[in-house]
Formats: structure tokens, C-alpha cells, sequence
């Protein structure tokens, strides 16, 4: 056996074992949903049930629910530190349970970094392989900078997560102590594109030209265009979140990743989510490359690629331009993610454009995405002087270079027609129109 196969077994404990390590008071991290073990975390939640310690804090991002600490009774005791509202920290954030970093993916790392105040980091990872390493799986973002502000490394190991490679590797030598735990990975449905989404998929398709490097945001419009896309030939991948639409992509030819300016033959990602057919892909998979956010969704990196296409959704648009993506009014929804940083890197991209996807309307048609001012306390997470395409059902507003006046004309052509009259009055009694 070799030396690092004995030092596995050496600390090997229970997810109860790594619990007991835990001390009151400890500032805590896991990477998103996948990532988070469940095991420690619920044991860590046992210890506070029973009064055994107290004011502990996990760090986390896009959590998901099946952890004992987000319900209600652990509030003050063991507390969840929101870097992007998920399932199962969006109740808690919307009641001012749950506090929220506000910050943009890129620099995630670059906080932890400024703050250096973890004490603890628990991560699910892949089995170790023969030289002692253990693979973060599908997900990178942030881990590395958790690690190496971290005083103290749990891991709990599952053979489910699959094996990925590039910058996303954990030591056996820098671990305490580690669990296993084979519960089924997390697993995003895929839901058939609706008619929206597909026509917002054709209009965004129709623009993006062969050769592209491309990047694809969580939602509804991401199905619809990896079947819109499947015609174009040699497009590439440089993406913050690797999905079921890459694969299809890769898997019907149209994304080779031959044309990329840079990393060519390789598909360039932070983190995955998808259905187990994404997950299938990515094990043991050397064409895919898992590096850190602050390098991939860095927009100096993004805007070495030339004709970067970035696709992301948004809540609702006004008629300067500002995207809010994050919050419905002041609520909090969810966070800015890397929107900002792609919106950015592909406007510095030579050929690049950036995408803002959103159905005309919410609430069942009752009410309008594009509006004459965001609503109130609403967060913007793209700037207007960044912004570029925004891409409804009945087209697209080309909004960068234009004046405000183009804009609202361009945004009201794309809104739904029944609150076209309704936007039109709005931009008179602003003198927006005249
Ligand atoms: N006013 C009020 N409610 C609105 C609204 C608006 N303008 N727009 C949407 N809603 C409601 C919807 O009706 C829906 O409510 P419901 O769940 O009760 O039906 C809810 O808000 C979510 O809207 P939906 O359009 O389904 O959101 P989504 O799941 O497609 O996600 C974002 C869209 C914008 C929230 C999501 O893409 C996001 O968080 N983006 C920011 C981060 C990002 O872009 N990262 C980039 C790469 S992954």
C-alpha cells in the first residue's frame, strides 16, 4: 500500500468524527450545492441541537436544501453567509436570516483572500487517486482560495462525484480529517425549452457567428440554444457554468473548440451543473479544463478570445439600460454571479457581444420586464454603459452606442404589445420620447 493510501486510512473518521473538531465560534466554507457535504454539515448541526457548541458560520454559494443548519432554530447558532441566494437560502436571505456578499463571481477569491478568516473548510470531492489527490469534481470557482485560507481541511469523499482535472486538486497532506459519504450527486433537471425561450434562442443564434467562443448562463434560454446553435461549425467553450447545452454542443459537432484564441481543444470551465449525462462527460475527462472563477471569468482573460459570445438572463430591464438580475425590488433572488464580468469581457472582446435574455413578461403576463425605471431598491447588476444586446421574444435591442432615446425605441420594440402604448406614455411623460 502506498504511503499516501496509509495517510488516508489515517484519517479516515465519520462525518461525526470531523464534527467533534468543529469549535465554537469557527467562520466556515464549502463550494456550491455538489460541494457542500451534507454529512459533516448536518453533524456539525447535531452538535448545536445539543448545545455543544455555538456561533459557528459556513460560507456558501447557490446551497441547496437536505442541510439541518438553514432551518430556522439554528439562526445566531450556525449561520449561512450567502455569496448567491440558491433553494435553500433564498427564504432565509428574503426574512434577513441569511446575509449576502454582494460581489461579482471573478472576485470571489479575491475577497477571501482580503478577509483570510476561515478557520474551516469542508469539500466533497472525488476519490484519491495513487499520488494522493482528490479531484473537486464539478465544481472549482472558488475552492482553491478557501483552501488556502482555511487553518483546517475536511473532505468527504464520494465515488459518485466524477473526476475532473485542471486547477481543482486537494492533497491528502494538507487534509485533518475526511469522511465518506456515496449519496447521489446533485442533479439539475432538464426541462424542454418553452416556446419563449426557443424564439429568444433563434434570435440570439441568428447573431452569433461560426468560430465563437462561447459562454452560457443558468436558465430556461440555455436549453433552447444548445439546439439553436447545433448548425454553426467550430465553435468553442470558456464558460463560468458547464452544462447540459455544452455537451449537446460538443456532441453534434458544432462546438471543436479548434478556433479558440486560447486554450484551443479544450472546453474552459469553473463549475458544472447539469444532469447526469454533464456529469458522465466530465469524468476522466481531460478536454475539459476546471480552473479557478478568478481566472475564468476574469474579463481580461474572457477578452482574449476573439467574437466571445456571452448569453445570461435577467429580471427586468429599464429604459436606460440597467439589468437587474438579482432581486425583485429590494428583495433578494439570487446574485450577481459572473454576469457583470461577461458582459464586460465580451465587450472587450474583438467581435465579442454580450447577450441579456428575459421572456417580455413575468407573473403570468401580468407584468412587463422592460420598464420605464427599475423598481424600486432593485440591484443593477449590469451597468447601462456595459450592457449591449437585450434579447425578449419579439427581438432584439441592440443598446450599446445608442442614445437613451434609441434605447427605450429599441426596448419598447421588443416589449410585449400589450404594454407597448403603456411604455410609450411612460417615456413621453419622461421626455425620453417626445
Ligand atoms: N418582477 C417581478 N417578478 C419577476 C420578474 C420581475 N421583473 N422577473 C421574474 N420574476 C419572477 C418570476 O415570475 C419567477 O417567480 P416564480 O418563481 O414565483 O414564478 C421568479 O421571479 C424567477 O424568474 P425566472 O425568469 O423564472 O428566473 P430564472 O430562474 O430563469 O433566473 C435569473 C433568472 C436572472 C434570476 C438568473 O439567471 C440569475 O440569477 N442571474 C444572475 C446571475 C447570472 O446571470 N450569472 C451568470 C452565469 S450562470
Amino acid at each position: 500500500m502506498s504511503n499516501f493510501f496509509q495517510m488516508y486510512k489515517e484519517k479516515l473518521t465519520t462525518a461525526e468524527g470531523i464534527a467533534d473538531l468543529i469549535k465554537s465560534g469557527y467562520n466556515c466554507a464549502s463550494p456550491i450545492c455538489m460541494g457542500e457535504p451534507t454529512d459533516i454539515l448536518n453533524a456539525i448541526a447535531s452538535r448545536v441541537s445539543r448545545g455543544e457548541i455555538s456561533g459557528i458560520k459556513t460560507n456558501g454559494t447557490l446551497v441547496f436544501p437536505g442541510k439541518d443548519y438553514l432551518k430556522p432554530e439554528f439562526s445566531g447558532k450556525f449561520d449561512c453567509l450567502s455569496w448567491f441566494f440558491g433553494p435553500g437560502t433564498r427564504k432565509g436571505g428574503q426574512d434577513g436570516r441569511i446575509d449576502y456578499f454582494s460581489v461579482n463571481y471573478s472576485e470571489f477569491p479575491r475577497v477571501y483572500d482580503l478577509r483570510n478568516d476561515l478557520d474551516a473548510v469542508f469539500m466533497v470531492v472525488s476519490p484519491m487517486d495513487e499520488h494522493g489527490y482528490f479531484s473537486t469534481g464539478p465544481y472549482c470557482g472558488e475552492s482553491l482560495s478557501m483552501l488556502r485560507n482555511a487553518k483546517h481541511v475536511f473532505l468527504e469523499v464520494n465515488k459518485f462525484l466524477p473526476r475532473t482535472f485542471g486547477e481543482n486538486f486537494v492533497h491528502i497532506s494538507k487534509v485533518e480529517a475526511l469522511c465518506e459519504n456515496d449519496e447521489p450527486i446533485i442533479e439539475l433537471p432538464v426541462t424542454p425549452p418553452s416556446e419563449t425561450d426557443q424564439k429568444i434562442g433563434e434570435f440570439i443564434a441568428e447573431m452569433v457567428p461560426n468560430e465563437a467562443t462561447i459562454q452560457i448562463g443558468i436558465g430556461g434560454v440555455s436549453g433552447a440554444l444548445g439546439k439553436a446553435l447545433s448548425g454553426k461549425k467550430d465553435l468553442g467553450v470558456h464558460t463560468e457554468m458547464f452544462s447540459d447545452a455544452m455537451v449537446e454542443l460538443i456532441e453534434c459537432g458544432a462546438v471543436t473548440n479548434e478556433k479558440k484564441t486560447i486554450h484551443k481543444r479544450q472546453s474552459v470551465s469553473t463549475f458544472c451543473f447539469g444532469s447526469k449525462k454533464v456529469y458522465d462527460y466530465l469524468n476522466n475527462n481531460p478536454s475539459v479544463l476546471m480552473l479557478p472563477v478568478d481566472y475564468v471569468n476574469d474579463p481580461y482573460i474572457i477578452a482574449k478570445h476573439d467574437k466571445f459570445i456571452s448569453v445570461n438572463a435577467g429580471l427586468e430591464v429599464d429604459f436606460f439600460g440597467q439589468v437587474c438580475s438579482e432581486s425583485i425590488g429590494y428583495i433578494p433572488f439570487s446574485g450577481p454571479g459572473g454576469q457583470f464580468d461577461y458582459v464586460k469581457g465580451a465587450k472587450m472582446s474583438r467581435g465579442g457581444r454580450s447577450f441579456i435574455s428575459m421572456p417580455s413578461t413575468a407573473k403570468g403576463g401580468s407584468i412587463s420586464k422592460i420598464k420605464s425605471v427599475l423598481a424600486s431598491g432593485a440591484s443593477i447588476t449590469s451597468h447601462k454603459n456595459e450592457v449591449d444586446c437585450i434579447v425578449t421574444e419579439y427581438g432584439v435591442a441592440e443598446l450599446y452606442g445608442k442614445t437613451i432615446r434609441e434605447r427605450t425605441k429599441a426596448l419598447i420594440n421588443i416589449a410585449h404589445p400589450k404594454f407597448r402604448e403603456e411604455l410609450t406614455f411612460e417615456a413621453k411623460k419622461m421626455n425620453i420620447l417626445i
